[in-house]
Protein backbone atom coordinates (compact mmCIF):
# COMPACT_ATOMS: atom_id res chain seq x y z
CA UNK A 1 0.00 0.00 0.00
CA UNK A 2 0.87 3.60 -0.40
CA UNK A 3 2.20 6.03 1.84
CA UNK A 4 -1.28 8.17 2.59
CA UNK A 5 0.93 11.39 2.86
CA UNK A 6 3.15 10.93 0.27
CA UNK A 7 0.07 10.58 -1.92
CA UNK A 8 -1.37 13.44 -1.08
CA UNK A 9 1.61 15.44 -1.80
CA UNK A 10 1.73 13.82 -5.03
CA UNK A 11 -2.12 14.82 -5.72
CA UNK A 12 -1.56 18.23 -4.89
CA UNK A 13 1.27 18.69 -7.06
CA UNK A 14 -1.79 18.91 -9.97
CA UNK A 15 -3.42 22.55 -10.01
CA UNK A 16 -7.03 20.79 -10.16
CA UNK A 17 -8.39 24.52 -10.40
CA UNK A 18 -12.04 23.64 -12.14
CA UNK A 19 -12.92 27.01 -12.70
CA UNK A 20 -10.12 28.30 -14.48
CA UNK A 21 -9.99 27.18 -18.26
CA UNK A 22 -6.98 27.96 -17.86
CA UNK A 23 -6.00 25.06 -15.61
CA UNK A 24 -7.99 22.26 -17.98
CA UNK A 25 -4.46 20.34 -18.78
CA UNK A 26 -4.21 20.15 -15.12
CA UNK A 27 -7.19 18.93 -14.47
CA UNK A 28 -6.80 16.34 -17.20
CA UNK A 29 -3.73 15.22 -15.54
CA UNK A 30 -5.62 15.19 -11.88
CA UNK A 31 -8.11 12.83 -13.83
CA UNK A 32 -5.85 10.43 -14.53
CA UNK A 33 -3.92 10.81 -11.34
CA UNK A 34 -7.23 10.22 -9.66
CA UNK A 35 -7.90 6.90 -11.81
CA UNK A 36 -4.46 5.42 -10.86
CA UNK A 37 -4.79 5.68 -7.25
CA UNK A 38 -8.40 4.26 -7.41
CA UNK A 39 -6.70 1.45 -9.53
CA UNK A 40 -3.82 0.69 -7.24
CA UNK A 41 -6.38 -0.09 -4.64
CA UNK A 42 -7.79 -2.78 -6.95
CA UNK A 43 -10.49 -1.38 -7.91
CA UNK A 44 -12.01 -0.96 -11.99
CA UNK A 45 -11.99 2.70 -12.92
CA UNK A 46 -14.14 4.32 -15.36
CA UNK A 47 -13.22 7.98 -16.51
CA UNK A 48 -16.91 9.29 -17.24
CA UNK A 49 -16.70 12.30 -19.54
CA UNK A 50 -19.24 14.77 -19.43
CA UNK A 51 -19.73 18.63 -20.89
CA UNK A 52 -17.41 20.05 -17.91
CA UNK A 53 -14.84 18.04 -15.88
CA UNK A 54 -14.75 14.27 -16.07
CA UNK A 55 -15.81 11.99 -12.96
CA UNK A 56 -13.91 9.44 -11.81
CA UNK A 57 -16.13 5.88 -10.98
CA UNK A 58 -14.20 3.54 -9.17
CA UNK A 59 -15.81 0.58 -8.63
CA UNK A 60 -15.24 -2.98 -6.55
CA UNK A 61 -17.94 -5.39 -7.36
CA UNK A 62 -19.06 -8.39 -5.29
CA UNK A 63 -21.80 -10.34 -4.42
CA UNK A 64 -25.81 -8.29 -4.41
CA UNK A 65 -26.04 -9.50 -0.94
CA UNK A 66 -22.89 -7.37 0.44
CA UNK A 67 -23.40 -3.95 1.64
CA UNK A 68 -22.54 -1.28 -0.62
CA UNK A 69 -21.25 1.84 0.01
CA UNK A 70 -20.49 4.89 -1.90
CA UNK A 71 -17.53 6.81 -1.00
CA UNK A 72 -17.23 10.43 -2.22
CA UNK A 73 -14.77 13.22 -2.83
CA UNK A 74 -13.97 16.31 -5.18
CA UNK A 75 -10.14 16.10 -7.09
CA UNK A 76 -11.12 20.05 -7.90
CA UNK A 77 -9.72 22.82 -6.07
CA UNK A 78 -10.45 26.68 -5.43
CA UNK A 79 -8.31 29.37 -7.35
CA UNK A 80 -4.93 29.49 -5.16
CA UNK A 81 -5.32 33.24 -5.66
CA UNK A 82 -3.90 35.96 -4.34
CA UNK A 83 -0.32 34.22 -4.47
CA UNK A 84 1.31 36.69 -2.79
CA UNK A 85 -0.22 35.94 0.24
CA UNK A 86 0.59 32.31 0.30
CA UNK A 87 3.87 31.64 2.39
CA UNK A 88 5.22 28.68 0.09
CA UNK A 89 3.91 27.54 -3.28
CA UNK A 90 0.07 26.81 -3.57
CA UNK A 91 0.62 23.16 -5.60
CA UNK A 92 4.40 22.64 -3.78
CA UNK A 93 2.88 20.62 -1.16
CA UNK A 94 5.20 21.24 1.95
CA UNK A 95 4.96 19.17 5.45
CA UNK A 96 5.41 21.81 8.50
CA UNK A 97 4.44 21.62 12.35
CA UNK A 98 2.68 18.29 11.52
CA UNK A 99 0.40 20.42 8.91
CA UNK A 100 0.89 19.39 5.01
CA UNK A 101 0.61 22.66 3.13
CA UNK A 102 -0.99 23.20 -0.39
CA UNK A 103 -4.42 24.30 -1.93
CA UNK A 104 -6.99 21.30 -1.63
CA UNK A 105 -5.09 19.68 1.37
CA UNK A 106 -8.26 20.34 3.69
CA UNK A 107 -10.72 20.54 0.70
CA UNK A 108 -10.66 17.74 -0.26
CA UNK A 109 -7.29 15.76 -1.28
CA UNK A 110 -7.07 15.37 2.26
CA UNK A 111 -10.29 13.93 3.90
CA UNK A 112 -10.89 12.44 0.31
CA UNK A 113 -7.25 10.11 0.88
CA UNK A 114 -8.10 9.09 4.09
CA UNK A 115 -10.75 6.87 2.78
CA UNK A 116 -8.37 6.39 -0.85
CA UNK A 117 -5.93 4.99 2.44
CA UNK A 118 -8.76 3.33 4.33
CA UNK A 119 -10.07 1.02 1.42
CA UNK A 120 -6.73 0.39 0.25
CA UNK A 121 -5.02 -0.95 3.71
CA UNK A 122 -8.51 -2.76 4.33
CA UNK A 123 -8.59 -4.70 0.99
CA UNK A 124 -4.78 -5.40 2.12
CA UNK A 125 -5.54 -6.97 5.02
CA UNK A 126 -9.10 -8.64 4.06
CA UNK A 127 -9.11 -9.27 -0.01
CA UNK A 128 -12.34 -11.02 1.04
CA UNK A 129 -14.31 -8.67 2.81
CA UNK A 130 -17.90 -8.80 2.17
CA UNK A 131 -18.24 -5.10 0.94
CA UNK A 132 -19.28 -3.29 -2.49
CA UNK A 133 -17.45 -0.13 -2.66
CA UNK A 134 -18.04 2.66 -5.50
CA UNK A 135 -15.68 5.59 -5.64
CA UNK A 136 -17.29 8.90 -6.89
CA UNK A 137 -14.66 11.59 -7.35
CA UNK A 138 -15.75 14.49 -9.35
CA UNK A 139 -13.75 17.81 -10.81
CA UNK A 140 -16.75 20.09 -10.31
CA UNK A 141 -17.88 20.44 -6.30
CA UNK A 142 -16.18 23.87 -6.17
CA UNK A 143 -18.25 25.16 -9.40
CA UNK A 144 -21.17 23.54 -8.23
CA UNK A 145 -21.40 20.31 -9.77
CA UNK A 146 -23.14 20.57 -12.79
CA UNK A 147 -22.35 17.52 -14.68
CA UNK A 148 -22.29 15.37 -11.59
CA UNK A 149 -26.32 15.70 -11.56
CA UNK A 150 -27.23 14.38 -15.14
CA UNK A 151 -24.45 11.72 -14.31
CA UNK A 152 -26.53 10.64 -11.23
CA UNK A 153 -29.91 10.47 -13.43
CA UNK A 154 -28.38 8.57 -15.88
CA UNK A 155 -26.37 5.60 -13.60
CA UNK A 156 -30.01 6.34 -11.34
CA UNK A 157 -30.42 2.08 -11.89
CA UNK A 158 -27.01 1.42 -10.87
CA UNK A 159 -25.98 3.40 -8.27
CA UNK A 160 -29.49 3.87 -5.96
CA UNK A 161 -28.50 -0.03 -5.48
CA UNK A 162 -26.18 1.77 -3.16
CA UNK A 163 -27.08 1.37 0.98
CA UNK A 164 -25.17 4.90 1.67
CA UNK A 165 -22.67 7.37 0.57
CA UNK A 166 -20.05 7.84 2.85
CA UNK A 167 -17.58 10.97 2.57
CA UNK A 168 -15.43 13.59 4.36
CA UNK A 169 -15.76 16.75 3.25
CA UNK A 170 -17.50 18.89 6.02
CA UNK A 171 -15.94 20.49 9.48
CA UNK A 172 -14.87 19.68 13.08
CA UNK A 173 -14.18 21.87 15.50
CA UNK A 174 -11.02 20.66 16.83
CA UNK A 175 -8.39 17.75 16.02
CA UNK A 176 -9.76 16.20 19.89
CA UNK A 177 -13.36 17.08 19.29
CA UNK A 178 -14.75 15.55 15.82
CA UNK A 179 -18.27 15.99 14.14
CA UNK A 180 -20.28 13.80 12.27
CA UNK A 181 -22.19 16.30 10.21
CA UNK A 182 -26.13 15.70 10.01
CA UNK A 183 -27.04 19.20 7.99
CA UNK A 184 -25.49 20.71 5.52
CA UNK A 185 -27.16 24.41 4.00
CA UNK A 186 -27.99 25.03 0.76
CA UNK A 187 -27.17 27.77 -1.87
CA UNK A 188 -28.66 29.85 -4.32
CA UNK A 189 -27.03 32.37 -6.20
CA UNK A 190 -28.41 35.83 -7.82
CA UNK A 191 -27.06 39.11 -9.41
CA UNK A 192 -29.29 42.54 -9.39
CA UNK A 193 -28.55 44.57 -12.46
CA UNK A 194 -29.96 48.34 -11.79
CA UNK A 195 -29.76 50.14 -15.15
CA UNK A 196 -30.71 53.99 -15.36
CA UNK A 197 -29.38 56.57 -17.84
CA UNK A 198 -28.29 54.98 -21.42
CA UNK A 199 -24.63 56.07 -20.29
CA UNK A 200 -22.74 58.28 -17.09
CA UNK A 201 -23.78 61.51 -17.15
CA UNK A 202 -22.61 64.43 -15.98
CA UNK A 203 -24.01 65.29 -12.26
CA UNK A 204 -24.16 68.68 -12.55
CA UNK A 205 -25.96 68.35 -15.78
CA UNK A 206 -28.66 65.90 -14.75
CA UNK A 207 -28.11 64.99 -10.57
CA UNK A 208 -31.15 65.51 -9.19
CA UNK A 209 -33.27 64.90 -12.13
CA UNK A 210 -32.43 61.09 -13.00
CA UNK A 211 -32.60 58.34 -10.66
CA UNK A 212 -29.24 57.02 -9.75
CA UNK A 213 -28.67 53.31 -10.40
CA UNK A 214 -26.26 52.65 -7.47
CA UNK A 215 -29.06 54.35 -4.72
CA UNK A 216 -31.64 52.64 -6.39
CA UNK A 217 -29.79 49.07 -5.65
CA UNK A 218 -28.62 50.05 -2.31
CA UNK A 219 -32.16 50.61 -1.35
CA UNK A 220 -33.43 47.93 -2.55
CA UNK A 221 -30.51 46.14 -1.16
CA UNK A 222 -30.99 48.22 2.24
CA UNK A 223 -34.54 46.73 2.03
CA UNK A 224 -33.86 43.08 2.43
CA UNK A 225 -33.36 42.46 5.91
CA UNK A 226 -34.30 44.35 9.07
CA UNK A 227 -31.93 46.18 11.86
CA UNK A 228 -31.79 42.29 13.96
CA UNK A 229 -30.47 40.81 10.33
CA UNK A 230 -34.07 38.89 9.50
CA UNK A 231 -34.39 38.30 6.16
CA UNK A 232 -36.74 40.98 5.25
CA UNK A 233 -39.20 38.90 2.49
CA UNK A 234 -42.45 37.76 3.37
CA UNK A 235 -42.28 33.55 3.07
CA UNK A 236 -38.53 33.67 3.57
CA UNK A 237 -38.36 30.99 7.15
CA UNK A 238 -41.82 29.19 5.71
CA UNK A 239 -40.37 25.96 5.51
CA UNK A 240 -37.54 26.68 7.92
CA UNK A 241 -37.58 23.07 9.97
CA UNK A 242 -37.44 23.05 13.51
CA UNK A 243 -34.49 22.28 15.48
CA UNK A 244 -34.67 19.37 18.12
CA UNK A 245 -33.63 19.27 21.26
CA UNK A 246 -30.79 16.50 20.72
CA UNK A 247 -29.53 18.85 18.02
CA UNK A 248 -29.41 21.83 20.63
CA UNK A 249 -27.96 19.47 23.38
CA UNK A 250 -25.31 18.46 20.63
CA UNK A 251 -24.25 22.16 19.93
CA UNK A 252 -24.44 23.02 23.75
CA UNK A 253 -21.62 20.11 24.53
CA UNK A 254 -19.66 22.26 21.54
CA UNK A 255 -19.31 25.18 24.25
CA UNK A 256 -18.29 27.99 21.60
CA UNK A 257 -17.06 30.58 23.32
CA UNK A 258 -18.11 34.21 21.47
CA UNK A 259 -15.42 36.11 22.78
CA UNK A 260 -12.77 33.85 20.27
CA UNK A 261 -14.98 33.50 17.39
CA UNK A 262 -14.81 37.47 17.37
CA UNK A 263 -11.24 37.36 18.02
CA UNK A 264 -11.05 34.53 15.03
CA UNK A 265 -12.95 36.83 12.63
CA UNK A 266 -11.95 40.69 14.07
CA UNK A 267 -15.59 42.08 14.72
CA UNK A 268 -16.35 43.48 17.69
CA UNK A 269 -20.17 42.09 17.85
CA UNK A 270 -21.68 39.59 15.76
CA UNK A 271 -24.98 40.58 14.38
CA UNK A 272 -27.16 37.31 14.37
CA UNK A 273 -31.03 37.09 14.15
CA UNK A 274 -32.53 37.82 17.43
CA UNK A 275 -32.97 34.63 19.74
CA UNK A 276 -30.02 32.92 18.13
CA UNK A 277 -26.15 32.69 19.24
CA UNK A 278 -24.01 32.99 16.45
CA UNK A 279 -22.93 29.52 16.38
CA UNK A 280 -26.79 28.53 16.01
CA UNK A 281 -27.29 31.24 13.26
CA UNK A 282 -24.63 29.66 11.19
CA UNK A 283 -26.13 26.27 10.78
CA UNK A 284 -30.03 27.09 11.83
CA UNK A 285 -30.94 29.46 9.94
CA UNK A 286 -31.04 30.66 5.88
CA UNK A 287 -29.80 33.74 5.04
CA UNK A 288 -29.07 36.72 1.99
CA UNK A 289 -25.51 37.53 1.80
CA UNK A 290 -24.56 40.44 -0.38
CA UNK A 291 -21.45 38.96 -2.06
CA UNK A 292 -19.61 42.04 -3.89
CA UNK A 293 -21.36 44.96 -5.25
CA UNK A 294 -20.31 47.37 -7.82
CA UNK A 295 -21.40 50.27 -10.17
CA UNK A 296 -19.99 53.66 -11.21
CA UNK A 297 -16.66 55.45 -10.58
CA UNK A 298 -14.27 53.29 -9.04
CA UNK A 299 -11.08 54.64 -9.74
CA UNK A 300 -8.38 57.00 -7.53
CA UNK A 301 -10.26 60.16 -7.00
CA UNK A 302 -13.85 61.38 -7.53
CA UNK A 303 -15.82 61.60 -10.94
CA UNK A 304 -19.05 63.64 -10.89
CA UNK A 305 -21.62 61.54 -12.55
CA UNK A 306 -24.98 59.74 -12.53
CA UNK A 307 -23.77 56.16 -13.31
CA UNK A 308 -25.56 54.32 -15.82
CA UNK A 309 -25.34 51.08 -14.16
CA UNK A 310 -25.20 48.79 -10.91
CA UNK A 311 -24.83 45.44 -9.73
CA UNK A 312 -24.93 43.40 -6.71
CA UNK A 313 -24.05 39.69 -6.32
CA UNK A 314 -26.25 37.74 -3.63
CA UNK A 315 -26.25 34.29 -2.23
CA UNK A 316 -29.08 32.82 -0.07
CA UNK A 317 -28.15 30.05 2.64
CA UNK A 318 -31.12 27.93 2.91
CA UNK A 319 -32.04 25.23 5.71
CA UNK A 320 -34.13 21.86 5.25
CA UNK A 321 -37.01 22.58 4.50
CA UNK A 322 -36.51 25.08 2.18
CA UNK A 323 -36.30 24.70 -1.62
CA UNK A 324 -34.48 26.90 -3.51
CA UNK A 325 -36.73 27.25 -6.66
CA UNK A 326 -39.28 28.77 -3.97
CA UNK A 327 -36.73 30.69 -2.33
CA UNK A 328 -35.43 32.36 -5.79
CA UNK A 329 -38.99 33.10 -6.79
CA UNK A 330 -39.44 35.23 -3.55
CA UNK A 331 -36.35 37.15 -3.97
CA UNK A 332 -36.83 37.85 -7.16
CA UNK A 333 -40.15 38.76 -6.50
CA UNK A 334 -39.21 41.20 -3.55
CA UNK A 335 -36.20 42.65 -5.50
CA UNK A 336 -38.46 43.59 -8.50
CA UNK A 337 -41.65 44.52 -6.28
CA UNK A 338 -39.14 47.30 -4.43
CA UNK A 339 -37.40 48.38 -7.87
CA UNK A 340 -38.36 52.38 -8.00
CA UNK A 341 -39.33 53.59 -11.35
CA UNK A 342 -36.89 56.01 -13.51
CA UNK A 343 -34.69 52.44 -13.21
CA UNK A 344 -34.49 49.09 -15.24
CA UNK A 345 -33.82 46.08 -12.77
CA UNK A 346 -32.76 42.91 -13.65
CA UNK A 347 -32.80 39.31 -11.48
CA UNK A 348 -30.05 36.96 -13.08
CA UNK A 349 -29.80 33.18 -11.98
CA UNK A 350 -26.67 31.79 -11.35
CA UNK A 351 -26.26 28.51 -9.61
CA UNK A 352 -29.01 26.57 -6.32
CA UNK A 353 -28.39 23.44 -4.38
CA UNK A 354 -30.90 22.34 -1.40
CA UNK A 355 -29.95 21.91 1.82
CA UNK A 356 -29.92 18.08 3.57
CA UNK A 357 -30.54 16.73 6.61
CA UNK A 358 -30.41 13.07 7.74
CA UNK A 359 -30.99 11.65 11.56
CA UNK A 360 -28.83 9.47 13.41
CA UNK A 361 -30.28 6.45 14.84
CA UNK A 362 -31.77 6.94 18.20
CA UNK A 363 -33.24 10.03 18.25
CA UNK A 364 -36.11 11.08 18.96
CA UNK A 365 -37.21 12.15 15.10
CA UNK A 366 -35.28 9.41 13.50
CA UNK A 367 -37.68 7.89 10.70
CA UNK A 368 -39.30 4.74 11.61
CA UNK A 369 -38.06 3.29 8.30
CA UNK A 370 -34.23 4.03 8.35
CA UNK A 371 -32.34 1.51 6.58
CA UNK A 372 -30.63 -0.79 8.94
CA UNK A 373 -27.23 -0.59 7.06
CA UNK A 374 -27.56 3.57 7.18
CA UNK A 375 -27.55 2.73 11.33
CA UNK A 376 -25.40 0.81 11.53
CA UNK A 377 -22.79 2.93 9.90
CA UNK A 378 -23.78 5.88 11.86
CA UNK A 379 -23.38 3.84 14.55
CA UNK A 380 -20.03 2.27 13.78
CA UNK A 381 -18.80 6.04 13.36
CA UNK A 382 -19.80 6.90 17.17
CA UNK A 383 -17.97 4.10 18.08
CA UNK A 384 -14.89 4.58 15.78
CA UNK A 385 -14.55 8.64 16.78
CA UNK A 386 -14.76 7.63 20.10
CA UNK A 387 -12.16 5.01 20.10
CA UNK A 388 -9.27 6.41 17.48
CA UNK A 389 -9.79 10.31 18.59
CA UNK A 390 -10.67 8.91 22.48
CA UNK A 391 -14.19 11.16 22.42
CA UNK A 392 -16.96 10.42 21.11
CA UNK A 393 -18.03 13.17 17.65
CA UNK A 394 -21.25 15.44 18.01
CA UNK A 395 -23.57 15.13 15.41
CA UNK A 396 -24.18 18.38 14.67
CA UNK A 397 -25.54 20.57 11.28
CA UNK A 398 -22.82 22.53 9.00
CA UNK A 399 -23.35 25.75 8.16
CA UNK A 400 -21.24 24.93 4.23
CA UNK A 401 -23.14 23.50 1.49
CA UNK A 402 -22.33 20.45 -1.00
CA UNK A 403 -25.04 20.44 -2.83
CA UNK A 404 -24.81 17.31 -4.27
CA UNK A 405 -25.59 15.40 -1.28
CA UNK A 406 -29.16 16.78 -1.39
CA UNK A 407 -29.35 15.80 -4.79
CA UNK A 408 -28.02 12.20 -4.09
CA UNK A 409 -30.98 11.80 -1.79
CA UNK A 410 -33.58 13.10 -3.93
CA UNK A 411 -32.23 10.77 -7.27
CA UNK A 412 -30.99 7.81 -5.24
CA UNK A 413 -32.97 7.94 -2.01
CA UNK A 414 -29.29 7.45 -0.56
CA UNK A 415 -28.25 9.40 2.94
CA UNK A 416 -25.51 10.50 4.00
CA UNK A 417 -22.45 9.88 6.40
CA UNK A 418 -19.92 12.64 6.90
CA UNK A 419 -17.38 12.68 8.81
CA UNK A 420 -15.50 15.96 9.91
CA UNK A 421 -11.79 15.74 9.08
CA UNK A 422 -10.70 19.73 8.09
CA UNK A 423 -10.15 22.38 10.98
CA UNK A 424 -11.11 25.80 11.64
CA UNK A 425 -7.14 26.40 11.21
CA UNK A 426 -6.98 24.85 7.87
CA UNK A 427 -7.83 27.81 5.71
CA UNK A 428 -10.13 27.00 3.30
CA UNK A 429 -10.41 28.50 0.10
CA UNK A 430 -7.90 31.18 1.50
CA UNK A 431 -4.15 31.21 1.17
CA UNK A 432 -1.68 28.48 3.18
CA UNK A 433 -4.58 25.75 3.29
CA UNK A 434 -3.31 22.75 4.90
CA UNK A 435 -4.23 19.31 6.26
CA UNK A 436 -3.59 18.46 10.23
CA UNK A 437 -1.51 14.79 9.16
CA UNK A 438 -2.94 13.91 12.90
CA UNK A 439 -5.99 14.03 11.91
CA UNK A 440 -5.39 12.66 8.43
CA UNK A 441 -4.22 9.41 9.96
CA UNK A 442 -6.89 9.28 12.44
CA UNK A 443 -9.36 9.85 9.72
CA UNK A 444 -8.12 6.56 7.92
CA UNK A 445 -8.13 4.39 11.10
CA UNK A 446 -12.22 5.57 11.31
CA UNK A 447 -12.90 4.92 8.17
CA UNK A 448 -11.11 1.03 8.20
CA UNK A 449 -13.51 0.41 10.99
CA UNK A 450 -16.98 1.94 9.65
CA UNK A 451 -15.72 0.11 6.53
CA UNK A 452 -14.84 -2.77 8.52
CA UNK A 453 -18.18 -2.63 10.80
CA UNK A 454 -20.63 -2.19 7.03
CA UNK A 455 -19.23 -5.28 5.71
CA UNK A 456 -20.04 -7.56 8.56
CA UNK A 457 -23.82 -6.66 8.37
N1 LIG B 1 -16.09 21.51 1.51
C1 LIG B 1 -16.86 22.67 1.22
C2 LIG B 1 -18.16 22.74 1.99
C3 LIG B 1 -17.99 23.09 3.43
C4 LIG B 1 -17.35 24.26 3.79
C5 LIG B 1 -18.49 22.27 4.41
C6 LIG B 1 -17.20 24.60 5.11
C7 LIG B 1 -18.32 22.60 5.72
C8 LIG B 1 -17.69 23.77 6.08
C9 LIG B 1 -17.18 22.70 -0.26
O1 LIG B 1 -16.10 22.33 -1.05
C10 LIG B 1 -17.58 24.10 -0.64
O2 LIG B 1 -16.80 25.00 -0.56
N2 LIG B 1 -18.83 24.29 -1.04
C11 LIG B 1 -19.33 25.56 -1.52
C12 LIG B 1 -20.51 25.23 -2.39
C13 LIG B 1 -20.91 26.32 -3.33
C14 LIG B 1 -19.82 26.61 -4.34
C15 LIG B 1 -22.16 25.91 -4.07
C16 LIG B 1 -19.76 26.45 -0.37
O3 LIG B 1 -20.19 25.98 0.70
O4 LIG B 1 -19.62 27.68 -0.53
MN1 LIG C 1 -15.04 20.70 -0.47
Amino acid sequence: MFDPVEKLKEYIRFASVSTDSAFKEQMELTRDFAAGLVESLGLSVEIVDTKGHPIVLGRRGGDPSWPHVLIYGHYDVQPADPPELWETGPFEPIEKDGRLFGRGAADNKGPQMAHLAAVGQLLEEQPDLPLRITFILEGEEEIGSPSLRPFLQERRAELSEADLVLLSDTLSPSAEQMVVTVGLRGVIELEVRVTGPNGDLHSGLHGGAVYNPVQALTEICASLHTADNRVDIAGFYDDVAEVEDWERDELAKLGGDEEQYKTLVGVDAFHAMEGYTPFEAVRYLPTLEFNGIGGGYQGEGSKTIVPSKAFAKITCRLVGNQDPETIFDLVEKAVLDRAPQGVRVEVKRGHKGAPYLVVPPGRPNTPGDQPERLARAFTAADAAISQVFGRPPLFLREGGSIPIIADIKSTLGLDSVMIGLFLPEDNLHAPNESMDLGVLENGIQVSKRILESLAKG
